[in-house]
């Protein structure tokens, strides 16, 4: 497995919608996750979406572990959800601050339903389903929009509260 190149905001491999994945049997399917996991890891994301390396693919992977990008978030154990997709979004909302590996060095606020309820398969081909939220709840949701080819900034409320984390007086991790 490898660290990957992440593709950066404005490329167009981050704005198309992945395809779902059918061949859980192959190698392929297994080289992409490592590499998804290698390259999380290597940049201290929480999350990975395989179009940030450029597989238009639906595919995310989570873990958050000691992250000094998000000193605060409670640990969450490495999960690698194929296929996921939402079924219920809370209506109740929470805002936060996001980043993204795609946008080094930004941070925006973000509202995002508190608790969603999904549904994926694992590694394993394994299908999963539960009910999340908070942090949890705001990954899967920015991930699997990086999936739509969507990026966060396209879901800014307030474009002032938008900028790069050391010049934004409000941000704090
Ligand atoms: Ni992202």
């Amino acid at each position: 497995m490898a660290v990957k190149n992440v593709l950066k905001m404005g490329d167009p491999n981050l704005q198309i919608k992945s395809e779902w994945v059918t061949d859980f049997a192959g190698e392929e399917l297994q080289s992409n996750i490592g590499d998804m996991i290698d390259t999380m890891r290597h940049y201290r994301g929480v999350g990975l979406a395989a179009p940030q390396i450029g597989i238009a693919k639906r595919i995310i992977v989570l873990e958050v572990a000691n992250n000094p990008r998000y000193p605060q978030a409670d640990a969450i154990a490495l999960s690698v959800l194929i296929n996921p997709q939402i079924s219920d979004f809370s209506e109740q909302t929470e805002t936060a601050w996001e980043g993204c590996l795609s946008l080094p060095g930004l941070r925006g606020k973000v509202s995002r339903a508190r608790s969603v309820a999904y549904q994926a398969v694992n590694e394993n081909g394994e299908r999963k389903q539960a009910i999340v939220q908070g942090f949890l709840a705001r990954i899967i949701q920015h991930e699997i929009d990086h999936l739509d080819g969507i990026l966060y900034p396209q879901r800014l409320d307030d474009l002032k509260q938008f900028g790069f984390e050391d010049s934004l007086p409000d941000f704090q991790l």
